[in-house]
């Protein structure tokens, strides 16, 4: 496996390749693996001949200096994992790499509307700080397939609509949320849980599967699908809601009115404890809606994931 920490040297192990006839597949991380991004790198090698994982912890994505700080870093351990995987280039840029005139940066890449809702209304500037970093790897890389996962939903919605916009040479590969036996979507930031915000953080997939179970019951006002997820999470003491939503899947927006078929996404944003953790699913396939069905039917929260 090669290492290489400059945009010269990735950009030469994968024009290589592609000149070989091998289809390059990217997994963008900021490192601190964990099972998730695993299945993105098996997806990724079991689907390209030659797989790219970049691991940065961009810090134009982080509003506080301090979660940036706190952010975990875990390199030796991230390339024994990808050493293990079948990984054939890591890219581990410094900033500078990434920024040459850091601190300061002159081009931003932005996708508008889409960007400034739920987690971009909570976290001003985050996804210009995504799409940037992910446009410049976009860049680097050249020609691939990129591995991306639904757990960070609206990322994976703006990237996607980046590389529409900009006709971009890569193949967005949404790969499913991976989640512990609780529920708990595997994210980085779980390590700082203590024992009992670790317990209460499947408050979440509670809360989801809660909206899921309103949609299947028949209910058509978001607003009501929205209060059955509230007041989940108001039940849970150590949990703090930021928002809790149900969204036109393809742009993001509330519809107003879900009786029309569309595919809509559920999602929700929490603090528990000092942890902020998003999580969402997609919304159960139901068309008919079924009138008069019994609550609480134990449907699977979203009803493709974990297929
Ligand atoms: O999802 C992430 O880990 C990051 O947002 C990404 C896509 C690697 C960009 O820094």
């Amino acid at each position: 496996m090669e290492v290489c920490t400059d945009a010269a040297a990735l950009q030469r192990s994968l024009d290589d390749a592609r000149r070989r006839g091998t289809t390059v597949g990217l997994v963008p991380t900021m490192g601190a693996l964990h099972a998730g991004h695993r299945s993105l790198i098996d997806r990724a090698v079991s689907e390209c001949g030659h797989v790219a994982v970049s691991i940065f912890v961009n810090p134009l994505q982080f509003g506080s200096f301090e979660d940036l700080e706190r952010y975990p870093r875990s390199l030796d351990a991230d390339l024994t994992v990808c050493a293990g995987s079948g990984v054939a280039t890591v890219f581990a840029p410094g900033v500078e790499e990434m920024y040459p005139s850091w601190p300061r940066t002159s081009t931003t890449v932005s996708v508008a509307g889409l960007g400034t809702r739920w987690e971009g209304a909570s976290r001003p500037g985050h996804f210009d700080g995504v799409t940037t970093v992910v446009a410049k790897l976009f860049s680097i890389a050249g020609a691939c397939r990129a591995y991306f996962g639904e757990k960070d939903f609206q990322q994976l919605v703006i990237v996607r609509r980046m590389v529409a916009d900009m006709t971009m040479p890569v193949e967005v590969v949404a790969c499913p949320t991976v989640r512990d036996a609780d529920g708990l979507a595997l994210s980085s930031r779980n390590v700082r849980l203590s024992p009992d915000e670790r317990r209460a953080a499947p408050v979440l997939r509670r809360a989801l599967g809660a909206g899921c179970d309103a949609l299947v019951r028949g209910e058509d006002r978001p607003g009501h699908v929205v209060a059955a997820m509230v007041s989940v999470v108001a039940d849970e003491p150590l949990a703090r809601l930021d928002y809790a939503a149900v969204v036109d899947a393809a742009d993001l927006t509330t519809p107003p009115s879900l009786s029309i078929p569309v595919a809509v996404r559920l999602l929700v944003a929490a603090r528990i404890g000092p942890v902020r953790l998003i999580d969402n699913c997609e919304g159960p396939v139901t068309e008919p809606v079924l009138a008069g069905g019994a609550a609480g039917t134990g449907v699977p929260v979203g009803g493709r994931e974990g297929r």
